[in-house]
């Protein structure tokens, strides 16, 4: 497949000579000029802190045009997703190009769903983490012993069963986590329960009791996994490829990925978001007074869930979300106390020159919290939900750029601006 045309070339005029760049362009009209020899032609570098213009690589995965307000997974629109699939369907949609038939999908289903135990010994390395350790480094760390019980996998048929392996298992991890932080015994997978059903299961049964899956709540759950499954070239993807282009394990290389989204400023968002709207509750519930803070230069506070490197626009999974939001808690009859004043400083923003003069609208972690609370995860557990629904994402990129005939490891360059030669004596 050709990822990108040929189209013209750009100049650029460096003190006396001016060199060609050829200017390339993806199917969806995306320009781009190719730098890749630059250093050999021209002997000058360039330079983009935080990869503000730059493109690393030539993707088919996900589309998206930030000012439009577009997502689209393999070219199908994440409102059409969101309605008509399931979480494995697009995790399938996502690693394999094309949406599965249901003879593939029930096979990819019950693939999963028969690698999802973890080996006993795993409960040995669960116990030796503190109890009130974040689940997201103890996921991280399940992730790189993952490597341990399983050799890495090169053959296609390897990758495919590696890939099975971590979908299937993540859940387990993440649910396991989560049980040794309060203390109570692991609860193994069960094979009669959906992808969604079954981590809500090994999260709130407890041998002593059974739990009933509430249809509404596994439902919100596949639509939140969808809705986080890929996003291009994020930080935590670009972390999953860079690790992944050293020839690294596939599960070291998702471990990275998992530690670099928990980062505020990316999914810990979500966390934080939470602990923001419930900090205002307490105080009284001042939307108004806490964006004054936000908007501050003397202050560092920012409005979490705000904002986004690409989307100059609403983000359209949080559009989703803002409706699901209203949904569940209607269907459920929860309080609605923080959904109330979220919606209230979304619509104080939309009105506010700081936020309409930055483009500054509600992402993807915005309401997915207000979510998560109503159908009972606990707020440490909101990142670890979104690398749950972003893990089928992680392993199509990682699998691209290993499939990639660009592939080469990642190495950017840098401007030195230290000391020059100096000596000891
Ligand atoms: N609240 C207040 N001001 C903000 C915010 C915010 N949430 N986001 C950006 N700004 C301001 C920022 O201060 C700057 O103002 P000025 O031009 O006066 O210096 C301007 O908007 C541009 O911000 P930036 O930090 O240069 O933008 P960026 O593209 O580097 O950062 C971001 C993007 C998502 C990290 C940032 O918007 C942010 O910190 N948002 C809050 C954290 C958050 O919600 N993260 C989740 C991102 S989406 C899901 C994910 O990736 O996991």
């Amino acid at each position: 497949m050709t990822l990108m045309t040929e189209r013209e070339q750009a100049q650029l005029t460096y003190r006396d000579q001016t060199f060609a760049l050829p200017v390339l362009e993806g199917s969806e009209g995306e320009v781009a000029i190719d730098i890749g020899k630059l250093r050999r032609d021209t002997g000058l570098i360039t330079l983009d802190p935080g990869f503000v213009n730059t493109g690393s690589c030539s993707s088919a995965i996900t589309f998206i045009d930030g000012e439009k307000g577009i997502l689209r997974y393999r070219g199908y629109p994440i409102e059409d997703l969101a309605e008509h699939s399931s979480f494995l369907e697009v995790a399938w949609l996502l690693l394999f190009g094309e949406l599965p038939s249901t003879e593939e999908l029930e096979a990819f289903d019950e693939d999963i769903t028969r690698h999802s135990m973890l080996h006993e010994d795993f409960k040995r390395l669960f116990a030796a983490f503190p109890k009130d350790a974040h689940p997201m480094p103890t996921l991280a760390s399940a992730l790189g012993a993952l490597s341990t019980f399983y050799e890495e996998p090169r053959s296609e048929k390897q990758i495919r069963q590696g890939i099975v392996r971590l979908i299937a298992k993540m859940p387990t991890m993440a649910a396991y986590a989560y049980k040794h932080s309060i203390g109570q015994p692991t609860i193994y997978p069960r094979n009669d329960l959906g992808y969604a059903s079954n981590f809500l299961h090994m999260m709130f049964a407890t041998p002593c009791e059974e739990y009933e899956v509430d249809p509404v709540v596994a439902r919100a759950l596949d639509l939140l996994l969808i809705l986080h499954a890929d996003h291009e070239q994020n930080c935590s993807t670009s972390t999953v490829r860079l690790v992944g282009s050293s020839q690294a394990h596939l599960f070291a290389s998702i471990a990275a990925g998992v530690l670099a989204l928990w980062g505020p400023l990316h999914g810990g968002a979500n966390q934080k978001v939470i602990e923001m709207l419930e900090d205002i509750a307490a105080g009284g519930g001042s939307a108004k007074e806490f964006l004054e803070k936000a908007k501050s230069k003397d202050d560092t506070t920012r409005l979490m869930g705000f904002g986004h490197r690409v989307y100059k626009s609403y983000d359209p999974r949080a559009k989703i979300l803002k409706q699901a939001c209203q949904d569940v808690l209607s269907r459920m009859g929860g309080n609605s106390q923080l959904l109330d004043i979220a919606m209230e400083l979304e619509s104080i923003t939309l009105e506010d020159d700081y936020f309409i003069s930055r483009k500054l609208y509600p992402n993807v972690d915005f309401y997915s919290g207000v979510i998560y609370k109503a159908i009972g995860i606990p707020v440490p557990m909101f990142t670890v939900m979104f690398a749950l629904g972003r893990l089928p994402g992680w392993i199509a990129q990682w699998l691209e750029m290993r499939n990639s005939p660009e592939f080469r490891i990642g190495r950017p360059r840098q401007v030195y601006i230290g000391a020059t030669e100096r000596r000891l004596s």
